[in-house]
């Protein structure tokens, strides 16, 4: 079994996204409705054991050298700890982040480090206790700051903090945003909003765009591009916060996509192959695996997946269509 995964556009996949699980404890407005979804069933999620058998062909078998778990929610997935574990154990070596909301990390984060995870992003919109309630729809916000606290504590370095600006609720809160963040020694990235809402409800005038964001940072601190290493296949566009060491990113996937760079995989946690996070096609490799599937064949199926990825998200035609699946099943 060897090989990488490659597509059409010369892009090679190094960077693989596993979703643990579909369920979250929170309800972001921009994620999904109130009553929350329609949650895959128990046993169409992959078993830990396939999940690490999965890593470790992505790992062994195509040269992928980073993994990130993410969810829903992926510190609801009891097995965590032992998959992350299991990952740590492999040769070589994968990078092992996770992103989270936070609830909980305050519990696992010693947990989390000792079983190999290097790094976290959590995401966290504001600073407001009152306006985390509006946005979440959950009083949580002192346990995201516990979590982060932890992470910071335990070593989870660097932490980073993911925020979706929305307006009228926390677009006016960046700079407070970022000047908590830096002294606090977290790395805040604001995210524009994407169409990928459970509810369809994204309108590209809603969304709080790169410009916006950075021209109400620089009313309060001076930014500089970040020099070398330059942004590479990395979503975030980083700069240099009042002359650093301290920096801030923006994810800018509407207004500045970076799919020419991607070097992503994502595998669903039913399983499923994703090779875009817009992609509309799927494929199955938990069918194969439960058939009894070689490792070589599952391989030969994962790379079919990517050589059939599109150069872009799409977002710019006006034909473009929302994946049928929210960002909450597919991994973010
Ligand atoms: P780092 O390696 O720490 O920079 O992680 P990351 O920013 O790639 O991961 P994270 O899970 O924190 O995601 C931050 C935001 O980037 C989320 O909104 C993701 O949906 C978005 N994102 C991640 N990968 C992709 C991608 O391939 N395409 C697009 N458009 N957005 C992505
Ligand atoms: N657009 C942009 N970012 C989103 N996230 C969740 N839904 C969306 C969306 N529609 C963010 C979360 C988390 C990260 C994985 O993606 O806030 O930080
Ligand atoms: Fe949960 Fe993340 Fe969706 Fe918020 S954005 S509801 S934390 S999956």
């Amino acid at each position: 079994m060897e090989g990488v995964l490659l597509d059409t556009y010369g892009r090679v996949a190094t960077d693989l996204r596993v979703s643990l699980t579909d369920r979250c404890n929170l309800r972001c407005t921009y994620c999904m409705p109130e009553e929350g979804l329609q949650w895959l069933a128990r046993p169409d999620l992959l078993t830990d054991d396939e999940i690490v058998r999965l890593v470790r062909i992505a790992v062994t078998g195509f040269g992928v050298t980073d993994v990130r778990f993410t969810g829903g929610e992926p510190l609801l997935r009891p097995g965590l700890v032992g998959i992350v574990e299991r990952c740590a154990a492999l040769t070589p070596r994968p990078r092992l982040s996770l992103t989270t909301n936070g609830i909980g990390l305050a519990r696992t984060a010693e947990a989390l480090r000792a079983a190999g995870l290097d790094r976290v992003n959590v995401s966290l919109d504001t600073l407001d206790a009152a306006t985390f309630r509006t946005l979440t729809r959950r009083d949580r916000h002192a346990d995201v700051l516990a979590g982060l606290a932890a992470a910071a504590a335990a070593g989870l370095a660097p932490v980073k903090v993911n925020a979706v600006l929305m307006r009228g609720l926390n677009d006016t809160e960046a700079p407070a945003l970022l000047r908590w963040a830096v002294e606090h020694g977290y790395e805040l990235r604001f995210i524009e909003q994407m169409p990928l809402d459970a509810q369809h409800g994204w309108q590209r005038s809603g969304m709080v765009t790169a410009d916006e964001i950075l021209a109400s940072l620089r009313a309060h601190v001076r930014l500089t591009p970040e020099g070398a290493p330059a942004r590479g296949s990395a979503p975030a566009e980083r700069w240099l916060v009042d002359g650093g060491p301290a920096r801030v990113g923006v994810i800018a996937s509407v207004t500045r996509p970076f799919c020419r760079a991607c070097d992503r995989t994502r595998l669903t946690a039913d399983g499923q192959v994703r090779n875009c996070l817009f992609a509309r096609e799927e494929s199955d490799l938990r069918g194969p695996l439960r058939a009894g599937a070689t490792d070589a064949e599952v391989a030969a199926l994962w790379r079919a997946a990517m050589w059939g990825k599109k150069a872009g998200s799409g977002l710019d035609d006006p034909r473009f269509r929302q994946p049928d699946r929210p960002m909450s099943a597919i991994g973010g």
